[in-house]
C-alpha cells in the first residue's frame, strides 16, 4: 500500500501483517498466553476520557519535550525491541535514521539484531541513543557490555527487569521460528521442542537471580544514568527511587512476559493516587508502553504524570512495512494526532497537561 494512504498506526500494522515473514509477523505480535496482558494494554485506554478546556487560543502549539535531559521533538520514544532485521534487512539501522530524522530517542535492545557498533556508525553528529540492558548470568560479559556502551556514548542505560525469565508467547513458538539472525549476542537459548520460538533463541542468558542490590554493581561500571524498565507496581517505583535511579519505565512488555499484568496506564494512575509527589516533584521521570497507538493514549499518560511514552511494535511493523520511511511516518502520524489533540484539549505546551484534564471511568 502506498505510505500516503497510511493515516494512523494500525494501518501501517494491517500492511506489516501482509508483508512480514510468518516468523517475522509471530515473533513482533506475540504475547504471552492468554493474550489479556496485550489486550488491555489496549484496552485500558477506554477507561480514561479527557476533561478539556475551550477558549484557548491554540494557534501555536509546542509538542517538544525533555528526556532525561535530552531534547525530544515529540514525547514519545522508541522502546527498545530486539530483531528488527526480521522485518528489514537494514534492521535497526533503519530506526536510527528515521528517528533522527524526526528528532526522537531510539532505545537499543540488547538483543538488536545489528551490532551496537553499526548502529553507533549510524547515528548523525551527536543523536542520542539509549541502550536497553538485559544481564548476562556471566557477570563479566554485562560489564564489558556496558563499558562498550559507554565508549561508544550512549546516554543512558534502560534496565529491563520484567525478564528473569521469558514470557510464553504462543505465536512465536507456533511459528517455530529458528534464530537466523543473529547480532548482539550469540549465546543462544534453551530451544526445546516446547520453547522453539524465536523469543526462546535469544533469551537464554538472562540472569534470574538480578535484584536491587545489582544495581550499585552496575554503577561501579557505568556512570550514565540508569532507568528501570519493566516496573509494575507502586512499590517498585518507590524502590528504585530509593536506589536512585533516574527513571521508570511503567511496562508490562508489550504483554509479552507475564498474562495478566497491569497496562502501564493503569499503573500511572495508581502512582498518582498514592504517591502524586513522585510525579509532581519529579522525583525520577516516570516513561510507559505497551499499546500506546494514539496521540490521545500518549496524551492520557502525560496528563497523569509520565515524562514521555515508547511504542515498540510500531516501529517494528512500519520498518518491515516501508524501512526508514516508515519509522518517520510512524512518528508523523502520532505527532499530528498529539498537536490536535492538545489543541482540541486547550493546551499549548506539555507541561500544561494536568492530572485534571483526565478522569477515570469505573
Ligand atoms: C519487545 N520488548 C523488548 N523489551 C526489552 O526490554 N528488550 C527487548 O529486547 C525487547 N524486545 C521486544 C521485541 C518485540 C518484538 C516486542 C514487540 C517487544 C518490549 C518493548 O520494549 C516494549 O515494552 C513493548 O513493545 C511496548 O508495547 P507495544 O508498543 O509493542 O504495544
Amino acid at each position: 500500500r502506498d505510505i500516503n494512504l497510511i493515516i494512523n498506526l494500525d494501518d501501517i500494522e494491517e500492511v506489516a501483517h501482509q508483508v512480514l515473514s510468518k516468523i517475522g509477523w509471530s515473533y513482533y505480535r506475540s504475547t504471552a498466553d492468554t493474550g489479556s496482558a496485550f489486550d488491555s494494554n489496549i484496552t485500558a485506554f477506554s477507561r480514561y476520557w479527557f476533561r478539556p478546556r475551550v477558549l484557548r487560543p491554540v494557534r501555536e502549539i509546542d509538542t517538544s519535550t525533555t528526556i532525561l535531559g535530552i531534547p525530544s521533538s515529540l514525547p514519545i520514544f522508541v522502546s527498545p525491541a530486539a530483531m528488527a532485521k526480521l522485518g528489514h534487512p537494514l534492521g535497526e539501522i533503519n530506526i536510527t535514521r528515521g528517528a533522527y530524522a524526526c528528532g526522537i530517542i531510539q532505545g537499543i535492545s540488547s538483543n538488536a539484531s545489528c551490532t551496537v557498533d553499526e548502529i553507533a556508525d549510524a547515528r548523525q553528529g551527536q543523536q542520542p541513543l539509549i541502550f536497553q540492558l538485559y544481564v548476562n548470568k556471566d557477570h563479566k560479559i554485562t560489564e564489558d557490555t556496558l563499558r562498550k556502551i559507554d565508549q561508544l556514548g550512549f546516554k543512558a542505560i534502560m534496565l529491563t527487569v520484567d525478564a528473569p525469565v521469558l514470557g510464553k508467547r504462543e505465536l512465536d513458538m507456533k511459528a517455530r521460528g529458528l534464530p537466523v539472525i543473529r547480532g548482539n549476542n550469540n549465546s543462544g537459548g534453551e530451544g526445546t521442542a516446547l520453547r522453539a520460538g524465536v523469543a526462546n533463541s535469544l533469551g537464554g542468558y538472562f540472569d534470574a537471580n538480578l535484584n536491587w542490590e545489582d544495581l550499585a554493581w552496575i554503577r561501579s561500571i557505568t556512570k550514565l544514568p540508569i532507568v528501570i524498565k519493566g516496573v509494575q507496581c507502586v512499590e517498585d517505583v518507590e524502590l528504585a527511587l530509593q536506589y536512585g535511579c533516574a527513571g521508570v519505565l511503567l511496562s508490562n512488555h508489550g504483554g509479552r512476559q507475564l498474562d495478566y499484568a497491569p497496562a502501564s496506564i493503569d499503573i500511572l494512575y495508581e502512582l498518582r493516587q498514592r504517591r502524586p509527589d513522585i510525579l509532581d516533584e519529579k522525583k525520577l521521570e516516570v516513561y510507559c508502553d505497551g499499546g500506546f497507538r494514539r496521540g490521545t493514549d500518549v496524551l492520557k499518560a502525560l496528563c497523569l504524570g509520565a515524562t514521555a511514552v515508547g511504542l515498540g511494535r510500531p516501529f517494528l511493523f512500519a520498518n518491515g512495512a516501508y524501512g526508514e520511511e516508515g519509522v518517520i511516518k510512524v512518528a508523523e502520524v502520532i505527532g499530528e494526532e498529539i498537536a490536535t489533540s492538545m489543541r482540541l484539549l486547550g493546551v499549548t505546551k506539555l507541561s500544561e497537561l494536568k492530572p485534571e484534564m483526565v478522569t477515570r471511568m469505573a
